[in-house]
């Protein structure tokens, strides 16, 4: 059953204080949801400046409060964007219900697109047991803590480096070419388009990330070299906040592969790409990497590495099947390239480097998908035989990434 008691509202009044009103587009619904459960639900944005610009939500979840019985969902993961005043202000409403009606549950949902408020909502969680949160996207971004730390961003910087002296000879064959509108979605660090400005010139160039700390440190590169006509901006690859039709080239590197629901990524990357225009992706396809000697060390260690990723909802032999997944995404003129990274093309000792950080994000990974001691070992001793391989004179080792485009078709069926 689904019922809207609360009408629709749009705040931005003059709040009593004076202060001028901030621009905070809103909308409050609240339906039932099961026996014992209703739901309200905030879609927007809430940035008040000050508390009072809140008053008309607070008296609308009161309202639901009175009357709710069981449990109240607060769904705030439609929020585009809040501020502290606002979550200040869902403090105070929390601690009102404690006080008021005892009896009552609250259970707040949220996403991953405002990652300080699940850190913040855990705090009020911790304080007040009749007080819960469920973050709704996290089994669908489940990696982003192992992406975030620290030793993941040198394997970013250094996977980019080995990666990028290939694939500049084969993005034109991608369609890639001076003067086109391009966007990097999933662009963590930003290095590659500060590489694709730098040698390819687009006419526009955007990255996405939903990462801050990511952004963080992409835009200080821009600013710290002084580089122009490259932006950063916030966002969920799932929901991306740019137009229709509105880029060249959209590319996706090394990312389809971190969500288990690829599909939906493609399709916003499409969605954006002007008819005519091709997205490009990149992904990794570890079930081929080469090493010899010592083959069967690892070809084991790898095949254990790829399970222990998989249980954390990373697949990291995707490569093979980007071009069902492009087709999947209805483009057409799909045009696949394989980059081989290997320990004569390239240099050695950062291949190495890149491998023994694999090592750690393994543990990373294993610990979270509960990996036994065995598998660890195995994953241990056979990405060490890797290393020694990359680094020995007589040693041959590839690491193989598949790079994959489409075109997008003029007329969509
Ligand atoms: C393995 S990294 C690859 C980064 C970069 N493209 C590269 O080639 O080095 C995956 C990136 O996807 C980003 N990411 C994951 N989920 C995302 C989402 N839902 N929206 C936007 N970015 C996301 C992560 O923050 C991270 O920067």
């Amino acid at each position: 059953m689904s019922n809207s008691v609360v009408p629709s509202s749009s705040s931005g009044g003059a709040p009593s204080s004076g202060v001028p009103p901030s621009y905070m587009p809103m909308a409050l619904n609240m339906r039932l949801t099961g026996e014992d459960e209703q739901e309200v639900t905030l879609t927007g944005t809430l940035r008040p400046f000050v508390a009072e610009e809140m008053a008309q939500v607070r008296t609308s979840l009161e309202q639901a409060a009175k009357t709710a019985k069981g449990t109240l969902c607060v769904n705030l993961k439609r929020l585009k964007y809040m501020n502290n005043v606002a979550f200040l202000e869902l403090n105070r409403f929390v601690r009102w219900v404690a006080r008021t009606r005892p009896d009552l549950r609250i259970k707040f949902i949220l996403s991953s697109v405002i990652p300080w408020a699940i850190r913040k909502f855990q705090v009020i969680a911790e304080l007040y047991p009749a007080v819960s949160i469920e973050v709704y996207d996290k089994a669908f971004y489940p990696v982003q803590p192992v992406i975030e730390d620290d030793e993941f961003i040198t394997v970013l910087r250094t996977q980019e480096k080995l990666i990028w002296a290939h694939e500049q000879e084969i993005l034109p064959q991608h369609g890639l070419r001076p003067g086109l509108r391009v966007a990097d979605i999933c662009c963590g660090l930003g290095d590659f388009a500060i590489l694709l400005q730098r040698d390819f010139r687009p006419e526009y160039l955007v990255g996405v990330d939903h990462s801050k700390p990511l952004l963080r440190y992409a835009r200080q590169v821009v600013s710290d070299f002084g580089l122009e006509n490259i932006e950063y901006q916030y966002g969920d690859a799932a929901a991306l906040l740019l137009a229709d039709n509105s880029f060249d080239f959209v590319s996706c590197r090394l990312s389809l592969q971190v969500f288990p629901e690829p599909d939906r990524i493609v399709h916003e990357l499409v969605r954006i790409t002007r008819p005519g225009g091709r997205v490009y992706i990149t992904n990794e396809m570890l079930s081929s990497v080469v090493g010899y000697p010592q083959q069967e060390a690892i070809r084991k260690g790898y095949e254990r590495f790829l399970e222990v990723c998989r249980h954390g909802g990373v697949d990291l032999d995707m490569g093979p099947k980007a071009r069902e997944v492009l087709a999947n995404g209805g483009l057409e003129d799909v045009k696949i390239s394989q980059i081989n990274v290997t320990n004569t093309n390239s240099d050695a000792h950062d291949l190495a480097r890149v491998v023994e950080l694999w090592i750690r994000v393994a543990w990373q990974f294993g610990a979270a998908a509960g990996a036994n001691p065995e598998m660890h070992k195995d994953i241990e001793t056979g990405l060490r035989a890797h290393i020694d391989t990359i680094l020995s004179d007589r040693g041959y080792a590839v690491w193989p990434i598949i790079a994959a485009s489409g075109r997008k078709p003029f007329r969509t069926t």
